[in-house]
């Protein structure tokens, strides 16, 4: 299938869903030139048997990914000059660089069956290695996707005020590096292209939809609301994150179902913004955007949207924005009842649903930031 040429978001969907996110399948990282380089060092870290184990057992990470001041719960090491194992850091202890008296090398050693503590060390200390630490948009890019991916798949799974929390940090971290450098999105952008978390499991699927729904519409309202409180943003994020939360709730059955459903199961995926609002009402400061942005984005301006058949201005802005993108992302993807549609396909459909069902403004403006 085609994708529009020349376009900064040309998602190229593959036959099968994306099973793991930050890697592509050749586990290669791709840049803005669509040169593929050396395995990332998280691509090894995902995968235990690229992870490369020197001889003696250890195996190298960039020293960005050490935080200072924070405690590790592994031991680090370095190679000396004359080629020997030396520790640098014992375990359970303050990482300060330069603290063994040599100054901090660009990559450190770490010992073979580290590898699970450092995933939860780098998902703990996210915040502080993308801030702080890492300079390269890919880098940024991939560490985010992934982490991203993995605490949104715990918190639709088990939604609370931890988990949800957990998101609140991703949307301000998503926040945060998008008004300082908007490169990180061009890579971002690269990672969902790939689609490179393949899963056949709907409910994987809606929750990889609802980060990339959540990625797309935050971008978005951050490049045509320019003065925009940083705050609101935030807040917003968080909501596009949860869109689809209710699906949870909808029987597997019903989501693994390869024939057209019947209207029992219809009306009951019709349901899913009532039972997301329901989820989410139980969590602990959720901003007031959530209610109308969970509740309504299934709404449609000409009154034939669901569950309350809102009309036009009864809609909100950041409502528009998330029933355009949420279509978008869902047609350029794959589904076990249907094909994936190319971006330009995509884009086709939505338009010949505006005015009567999308925004023409929000349209227009979507179709000149994504496409032009
Ligand atoms: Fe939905």
């Amino acid at each position: 299938m085609e994708a529009s040429k020349g376009s900064r978001f040309d998602i190229h969907v593959p036959a099968r869903m994306p099973q793991s996110p930050g890697v592509n399948s050749e586990g290669a990282r791709r840049h803005t030139d669509g040169s593929e380089h050396h395995l990332s060092v998280l691509v090894r870290l995902l995968k235990p048997s690229s992870l490369g184990l020197l001889g003696s057992g250890y195996y190298s990470v960039p020293s960005y990914w050490m935080c200072p001041g924070k405690q590790s719960p592994f031991g680090i090491y370095r190679k000396t000059s004359t080629g020997e194992i030396a520790s640098i850091l014992e375990p359970d202890s303050i990482y300060i660089p330069g603290a063994d008296g040599t100054n901090e090398p660009d990559s450190v050693l770490l010992r073979g069956d580290s590898r699970i503590r450092l995933l939860s060390y780098l998902d703990v200390n996210l915040e502080s290695i993308i801030a702080s630490r890492l300079t390269d948009p890919f880098e940024k890019a991939e560490l985010f996707y992934y982490f991203a991916y993995r605490r949104l798949r715990v918190a639709y799974k088990n939604p609370g005020n931890i988990t949800v929390f957990g998101i609140k940090q991703i949307a301000d971290i998503l926040v945060e590096q998008i008004l300082v450098d908007k490169k990180i999105m061009e890579q971002i952008f690269l990672i969902m292209r790939d689609n490179i978390y393949k899963t056949t499991e709907n409910p994987e699927c809606t929750i990889m939809h609802s980060l990339h729904v959540g990625m797309l519409a935050t971008f978005f309202v951050a490049k045509i609301l320019e003065h925009i409180s940083k705050n609101i943003l935030k807040d917003i994020a968080l909501c596009y994150f949860f869109h689809d939360i209710g699906m949870m709730r909808i029987p597997q059955k019903i989501m693994d179902s390869t024939d057209p459903l019947a209207s029992d199961a219809w009306s009951l995926i019709r349901q899913h913004p009532c039972f997301g609002l329901e989820i989410m009402k139980e969590i602990q400061g959720t901003p007031s955007e959530m209610t109308y942005i969970i509740k309504d984005h299934h709404e449609r301006l000409d009154g034939n949207g669901y569950p309350e058949a809102l009309k036009g201005e009864g809609i909100h802005f950041f409502v528009k924005v998330c029933s355009i993108l949420d279509a978008f992302e869902a047609m350029v993807s794959q589904r076990t009842y249907r094909r994936a549609f190319s971006t330009t396909e995509a884009l086709k459909i939505i338009k010949q649903r505006v005015p009567q069902g999308y925004d023409p403004v929000v349209f227009s403006k979507l179709a000149a930031v994504f496409f032009q």
